[in-house]
């Protein structure tokens, strides 16, 4: 197993390209099960997650080609009907986001039979939105020895309301009822930015969505058990939560660093909050600067975690480790999932202080941290505790590395080239 060792205290300078997003990929390939002809996804991130759901695909019994351009995996996907409907547990179990097969295998085939996903680091994370929609459209679902079974002669159109706003339940509403009979309209929607490109992705195979980016969707069903597909290839939006994590670690290193290949609107909200940390960050033609080398005292600022376009949970503990070297106290309120602050403990080892009651965590901002061994235990954990050790004085090692190589792409390598010292080891 990888370790990462990383020797702080140095400000990162210097300019990183950000890499496309695995968060919009996943959902954008499993969507290639309704086409009709064959995809080529561009610009597909080097993650193991983003191998994984082309595994999923090749082992349903789709076509898949992968090459390697660049840093970039091109892809082809061709789903046919020979594929099967039959989603095991061995290849849900190991990233929850499989579970959004669900619904295209259940429109292309009539009936999918999917395993339930299993909980997770960071909470039970249900699928029962998932399951509602479905059933809301119109089919038979059963839960038995750990499967959803999942069967309808035909789809509905219907109304569905949200009772929260659900990233993967509302994928899993626009993939299954753009194939649906009529119209359905549903409500209290994710306007995340990788749901709004699933859902231009799903337009330009012949989907009939409207309402993008807004929180009521209305879906004209195609009435069809797949899409022709678009017409020209896919290249995926770029990756915000790398672009922020990147951003972040460039004020806790009181660096100056450009992040290229971002897309600044996307997390106005993180950029809106590190200026109130004392940091410039200043819009570029492809991207921004965040620049902190002027930064005598990091001011504390608090967050509350919450859908798009409010503060991304996946930027929470990223966050949280930027507030441990901030000049007095914070809060961080994690409202999107219960159980996201496994990273507090890591954080003690780095001499962070930091209290936590429910889904609040309490900041005391410290001079220094100081580099110690310590484990990841989730992607966006891992990342907050590559920020700590950026910080930290003296060596921090990261063990279980897999975790961050799950969502950003080289990370160890874009760092260096900003002058951290880091290096990949092997246990
Ligand atoms: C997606 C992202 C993940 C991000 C999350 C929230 C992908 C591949 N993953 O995950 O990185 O952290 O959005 O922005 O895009 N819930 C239910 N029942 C359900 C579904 C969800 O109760 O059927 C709950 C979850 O436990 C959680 C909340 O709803 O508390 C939001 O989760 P959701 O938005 O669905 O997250 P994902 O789509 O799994």
């Amino acid at each position: 197993m990888d370790y990462l060792l990383i020797e702080g205290g140095k400000p990162l300078k210097g300019s990183v390209e950000i890499s496309a997003s695995k968060n919009a990929a996943l959902p954008m390939i499993m969507a290639s099960i309704l086409s009709e002809k064959s995809i080529r996804f561009e610009n597909l991130p080097r993650l193991t997650d983003v191998d994984f759901a082309l595994r999923i695909l090749l082992e349903l019994g789709g076509k898949v080609s992968m090459n390697k351009e660049g840093h970039h995996i091109v892809a082809d996907v061709n789903f046919t009907n020979d594929a099967s409907f039959i989603a095991p547990y061995d290849l849900v179990r190991k990233m929850r986001a499989s579970i959004s097969v669900l619904g295209p295998l259940l429109a292309r085939f009539g009936k999918a039979k999917v395993s339930l996903p299993g909980g997770c680091a960071i909470g039970a994370r249900p699928v029962d939105l998932h399951i509602m929609v479905m059933e809301k459209l119109g089919a038979k679902i059963t839960v038995d020895d750990g499967y959803i079974l999942a069967t309808a002669d035909k789809l509905k159109g219907t109304e569905i309301i949200f009772p929260f706003v659900s990233v993967g339940a509302t994928q899993a509403a626009m993939m299954t009822s753009a194939m649906a009979k009529g119209t359905s309209v549903i409500r209290n929607v994710s306007m995340e930015p990788e749901t709004v490109e699933l859902g231009h992705m799903l337009n330009s195979m012949g989907a009939k969505i409207e309402g993008l980016g807004t929180d009521t969707l209305t879906i004209h069903g195609t009435d069809s058990r797949t899409l022709p597909g678009p017409n020209k290839p896919i290249k995926v939006i770029p990756d915000r939560i790398e672009a922020g994590t990147f951003a972040v670690a460039a004020a806790a290193t009181k660096g100056k660093v450009e992040i290229k290949n971002a897309v600044s609107e996307h997390i106005e909200i993180l950029l809106y909050n590190l200026r109130e940390s004392g940091v410039c960050v200043e819009n570029t033609k492809d991207g921004f600067i965040v620049d902190a080398s002027n930064t005598d005292k990091i001011k504390p600022v608090d967050i509350i975690t919450s859908p798009y376009p409010g503060f991304p949970t996946d930027l929470q503990a990223q966050w949280m480790a930027y507030m441990s070297v901030a000049n007095g106290n914070s809060t961080i309120t994690e409202k999107i999932f219960e159980n996201r602050f496994i990273h507090i403990g890591e954080l003690f080892r780095l001499g962070a202080r930091i209290k936590y009651s429910g889904n609040q965590a309490f900041i005391q901002g410290v001079d220094k941290l100081k580099g110690a061994p310590v484990m990841a235990t989730d992607l966006r954990a891992s990342a907050c505790l590559v920020i700590g050790g950026l910080v930290a004085e003296g060596v921090t090692e990261i063990h279980r590395v897999y975790h961050i190589d799950r969502g950003y792409e080289r990370i160890d390598q874009k760092l260096s080239e900003l002058g951290a010292k880091i290096t990949r080891n092997r246990e």
